[in-house]
């Protein structure tokens, strides 16, 4: 497995930098997860500005598909850091935060809620191109918009994949948030 010393580009709504509690909580994981981060400001299409962080990070570069083979709406499962961790790649058919692909629709997330572990597993929403609602406390998660919490008890977004192609394929690079039941992602599930 190549090891690939990645620079993450993790983008925000403004309105999410400024909604307390969840966001200090990520600063505070992405600190543990990465030594630190810089922020800056970058324009978005669309006009919205965004916040960008800069994190570095030690992740595995893993190829997880072709962009000629997704089919729209229709989710592709792979493992990733590890091989008990399940993620979704998809190809929303709308554009979103870190998307790749000539649409920036292409987008790969974890399926374990945030909230306590629940298995999202065969919850995509292809109509609305979210994730849930969990079956445990009905979590559901916004893949256009980093995962972000749209409703239910969940207060963290979900784990995001970062992606990088190279002409049709797709190479999962790193995780942007923490994934349940890790201390770290790079550093083994938790006692
Ligand atoms: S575990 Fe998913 S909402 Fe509680």
């Amino acid at each position: 497995m190549e090891k690939h010393n990645i620079q993450l580009h993790e983008v925000h709504r403004e309105h999410e930098a400024h909604e307390g509690g969840g966001r200090a909580c990520m600063s505070r994981r992405q600190f543990l997860l990465a030594g630190g981060a810089v922020v800056t400001l970058v324009a978005m299409p669309g006009g919205l500005t965004f916040a960008a962080q800069v994190l570095k990070g030690d992740y595995p570069k893993v190829k997880i598909g072709s962009l000629s083979a997704l089919k729209l709406g229709k989710p592709v499962a792979f493992a990733y850091p590890y091989s008990d961790v399940r993620n979704i790649l998809v190809k929303l058919g709308a554009p979103a935060g870190a998307g790749v692909g000539k649409d920036s629709d292409v987008v790969a997330f974890n399926q374990q809620c945030t909230h306590m572990g629940g298995p999202l597993d065969g919850t995509y929403k292809a109509q609305h191109q979210v994730l849930g609602p969990c079956p445990l406390h009905l979590t559901t998660f916004d893949l256009t918009r980093h995962g972000m919490v749209v409703s239910g008890h969940g207060t963290e977004s979900l784990p995001q994949i970062v992606l990088e192609t190279r002409g049709d394929d797709i190479y999962a690079v790193g995780v942007l948030g923490l994934i349940h039941g890790y201390s770290a992602n790079t550093a083994g599930r938790r006692a």
